[in-house]
């Protein structure tokens, strides 16, 4: 590829990838995910226990792109209890996951009665990108400009990947979604490694790729039958090893290099498998401990919907907790939530003020998701 000219895509898939040197990583990324499925398929709660690991996908995937909101600024947002005075960006990025999030959702359940499709994937772009940061950007649309990816700012004449002209992109989005469909490949973990590639050379929104891009990992596995959920998520991986993960996908267009890119990730989705697993299974033993604390603690029909509510939404106001649990009134909430609190299994996060109800916190979750140290 000449200096500052479009990339031209070869043909895709590669008819050059030999599978062989990676039968081993396919068949123990397959086995990973397969492990991760038994878990999935064991939850007796998948809505409620799947929750967090939810909302971490759309924090670290939006957080690969630049935005800062942690896991617990989320929950906060979600709990209608983002402090007043937070940063302008803040408040921007909180947009961007909650978006993401959205789309995440609305994918799941578009996915069970539909197929994915270039059209779907327009659709998760809208989502995404509706009122956040610089509106100008086309919505729900493939892009009709050249595009180019570099330092922010800079010239075309300085950037590192760009993609191809726009006059040729419907041609290769179309090869993408045949091969989307396709069910002859040997491999549908390496054919997604494929996809998620290809989708990102072709670069065919003016923004939201790498989002769009990471957003079907999880809707592929489950729309080709792979997991029962869609919720195998990626982006933690990705997230940490971002250096590799743009320099792999560099290399495919630099040297038509797509081994490497494949080995990163098949090498991706057999770590990633274990600490999801791993946080799914922590969740579920969670739950099942405190079922029992929280019937013993609080004495009360509500003990359950009081759990669920604390997993739902693991920093929450007395206001939604009454709303979640369907307490029939305040002093009944109040006492179970001080029960609770006497028995250690929650604390108080901030005091009620004024007209605003006391904040409760449930650590168990945060500490799950946040934990980096495991496997
Ligand atoms: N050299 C490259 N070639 C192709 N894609 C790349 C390259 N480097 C990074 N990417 C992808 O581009 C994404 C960023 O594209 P962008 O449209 O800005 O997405 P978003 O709006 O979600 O940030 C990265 O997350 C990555 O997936
Ligand atoms: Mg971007």
């Amino acid at each position: 590829m000449s200096k500052s000219k479009p990339y031209i895509p070869l043909e895709f898939p590669p008819k050059d990838l030999k599978l062989e040197p990676f039968i081993k990583k396919i068949v123990e990324a397959n086995r990973g995910v397969a492990l991760f499925d038994g878990i999935l398929r064991a939850l007796p709660n998948p809505d409620i226990l799947l929750a967090p690991l939810t909302t971490n996908e759309a924090v670290l995937s939006s957080r690969i792109e630049g935005t800062q909101a942690s896991f617990e600024d989320v929950l906060k947002e979600e709990a209608g209890i983002t402090p007043k005075n937070i940063s302008q960006s803040l408040k921007e990025d909180l947009k961007e996951v909650l978006n993401y999030k959205k789309a995440l959702i609305y994918g799941s359940q578009a996915v069970q009665y539909r197929d994915l499709s270039l059209s779907l994937i327009k659709e998760f772009q809208k989502i995404l990108l509706t009122d956040v940061r610089g509106k100008y950007r086309l919505l729900g649309e493939f892009r009709k400009t050249q595009n180019w990816i570099g330092t922010p700012g800079k010239p075309i004449e300085n950037a590192r990947y760009i993609p191809p002209d726009p006059i040729i992109l419907s041609e290769h989005l179309e090869y993408w979604e045949s091969f989307l469909k396709s069910d002859d490949y040997p491999d549908k973990i390496v054919q997604l490694g494929l996809l998620h590639a290809q989708f990102e050379i072709l670069h065919p929104f003016e923004d939201g790729n790498g989002r769009v891009g990471r957003l079907i990992i999880p809707l592929f596995l489950y729309w080709k039958g792979l997991i029962s959920r869609p919720s195998f998520y990626l982006s933690e991986y990705f997230e940490k090893n971002r250096t590799e993960y743009y320099d792999r996908l560099l290399m495919i267009t630099k040297n038509n290099d797509w081994s490497g890119w494949i080995d990163f990730f098949l090498t991706a989705v057999i770590q990633q498998a274990k600490i999801n697993t791993d946080k799914a299974q922590k969740h579920l033993n969670l739950y099942n401990e405190m079922k029992d604390k929280f019937i013993q603690a609080t004495k009360s029909q509500y003990a359950i919907p009081a759990l669920d509510a604390f997993f739902r939404q693991p920093i929450i106001s007395t206001a939604n907790f009454i709303q979640m649990t369907g307490i029939p009134n305040r002093i009944t909430a109040n006492n179970v939530l001080k029960s609770l609190i006497d028995a250690g299994l929650i604390h108080l996060h901030k005091p009620s003020e004024g007209r605003k109800s006391a904040e409760y916190a449930f650590n168990g979750i945060i500490d799950i998701i946040e934990s980096r140290d495991v496997c």
